[in-house]
C-alpha cells in the first residue's frame, strides 16, 4: 500500500494506493464520512465491471447508482443537468456523499457536481483509467465541456479522499491505456527521471509506479495550487499536443506523446533541448505503440498561440533540456513570424 497526502492551504486530503482497495472501501471511506447514503456516479462500461464490488464493499451504507453514458460527451451541460435532477430526484441533502469510480470524463464531472450542487457537497475519488490514476486524481481541477470548448466551466473543487486500485487497469483497453501511458511518460521525463528508465523495461504498472507519477504532479500542485506558475510544467506536450489532437484524431495521451517530441524538437533548434533526450523519448513511446512520427512543429506556430494558456501576447513553451531537467521558455507572439521561416 501506498500513500500520499496533498498538502494545501486548505482541504488537504490523502491519496491511497492498493492493490485490491475495491474490496474495503468502508475501511477508509468510514473515516471521512459518517452518514448512511452515498451517491455513487458511474459510467456505462465502469458500472459493468465494477458496481457489484464496490456495493458489497460498502454494504454498511445506502447506495444510489447514477449511470451516466461512457466518454467525453458526458462532461456536457445536458448530462450535468441530468445528473442534479437524478441527485434531486433521490433526495440528497446537502451533507451527503458523492463517490465518483470512472475514468477522468467521471472524475471531472461528479467533481463539478459536488463543487456546484448546494454550493458544494463532499466527494471521494475512485479513479479507475491509467490515466485518472496517475493523474486527474490529484489537483482539484473539476469541469465539462462548452460550446466545443474542453474543460471551459469548472473550477477547483478538492476530493475528501481519493482511492486507488491499480488491479482495475487490467480491464482496460488497449487505447485507454496508452492513453493513460502518453502522461505517464511526460510525468517521468519533466520529474524522475529514475522513473524514466524503469519505464523502458515496460515494468507492469503497480502500486509504486503511480504513486511516483502522483508525486511528480504533487510537488507542482501543492507549490501551485490554483495553476498560475510551477504547474505549468504539466503542460510539457500539451502545447502542441492540443493543437494536433482534434486534427488527427487523436486520444489526448497520444497527442501528448507527438506534442512532446514536437517541443523537443523545437527545443533542439533553439539550441536547448540535447539530441540524446529527443531520441530517448523517441524510443520510449515506440516501445510503448505510441505516435512517434510527429508533425512539422512549424505548422502549428500559428494554432499555438490561440491557446488558452497564454497570456498576454507570451507563449510559455515547457522545454527539457534533458529527461528530468524542465525549463520554461517563454516566446513573444510577435517573435513566432521568425520562427515560421
Ligand atoms: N481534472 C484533471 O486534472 C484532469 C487531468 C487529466 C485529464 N482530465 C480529463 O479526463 C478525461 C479523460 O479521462 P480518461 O482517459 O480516464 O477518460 P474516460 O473517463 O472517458 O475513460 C476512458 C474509457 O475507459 C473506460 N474505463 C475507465 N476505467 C475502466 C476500467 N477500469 N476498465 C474498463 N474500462 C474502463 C471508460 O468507460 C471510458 O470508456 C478528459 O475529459 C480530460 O479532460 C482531467
Ligand atoms: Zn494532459
Amino acid at each position: 500500500m501506498k500513500q500520499l497526502r496533498i498538502r494545501l492551504k486548505e482541504n488537504s486530503y490523502n491519496i491511497f494506493i492498493e492493490d485490491d482497495i475495491l474490496f474495503h472501501l468502508s475501511f477508509y471511506i468510514k473515516e471521512i464520512y459518517q452518514n448512511k447514503k452515498i451517491y455513487l456516479i458511474t459510467d456505462d462500461i465502469v458500472e459493468k465491471h465494477y458496481v457489484e464490488l464496490v456495493k458489497n464493499s460498502l454494504k454498511n451504507y445506502e447506495i444510489e447508482i447514477v449511470v451516466v453514458p461512457h466518454g467525453e460527451t458526458s462532461k456536457s451541460i445536458e448530462v450535468y443537468s441530468s445528473v442534479i435532477k437524478q441527485l434531486l430526484d433521490l433526495d440528497i441533502r446537502r451533507n451527503e456523499l458523492l463517490l465518483a469510480l470512472g475514468g477522468g470524463v467521471i472524475g471531472d464531472l461528479t467533481g463539478f457536481v459536488a463543487a456546484t450542487l448546494y454550493r458544494g457537497l463532499p466527494y471521494v475519488s475512485i479513479p479507475t483509467s491509467l490515466l485518472s490514476q496517475m493523474d486527474s486524481s490529484i489537483g482539484g481541477k473539476t469541469g465539462i465541456d462548452f460550446y466545443d470548448r474542453k474543460n471551459i466551466i469548472g473550477c477547483f473543487k478538492q476530493p475528501k479522499l481519493v482511492l486507488i486500485d491499480p488491479k482495475t487497469l487490467h480491464t482496460l483497453p488497449k487505447r485507454e491505456w496508452n492513453n493513460g501511458m502518453g502522461e505517464l511518460i511526460k510525468h517521468a521525463a519533466i520529474g524522475n527521471p529514475k522513473l524514466f528508465t524503469m519505464l523502458k523495461h515496460k515494468p507492469e504498472i503497480t502500486e509504486d509506479i503511480i504513486y511516483q507519477s502522483l508525486c511528480v504532479k504533487q510537488e507542482v500542485v501543492e507549490k501551485d495550487e490554483f495553476d498560475t506558475k510551477e504547474r505549468m510544467l504539466l503542460n510539457f506536450g500539451h502545447t502542441f499536443g492540443h493543437a494536433i489532437e482534434l486534427k488527427l484524431k487523436l486520444k489526448h495521451g497520444e497527442a501528448v506523446a507527438l506534442g512532446m517530441l514536437m517541443i523537443l524538437q523545437f527545443g533542439m533548434d533553439v539550441g536547448v533541448t540535447n539530441q540524446a533526450c529527443y531520441k530517448e523519448l523517441k524510443n520510449i513511446l515506440k516501445q510503448y505503440e505510441l505516435p512517434y512520427e510527429e508533425p512539422n512543429y512549424k505548422d502549428y506556430l500559428v494554432e499555438i498561440a490561440k491557446d488558452k494558456k497564454n497570456l498576454a501576447g507570451v507563449i510559455q513553451l515547457i522545454l527539457l533540456k534533458d529527461i528530468g531537467n524542465p525549463l520554461f521558455y517563454p516566446i513573444k507572439e510577435s517573435d513566432l513570424k521568425e520562427l515560421m521561416k
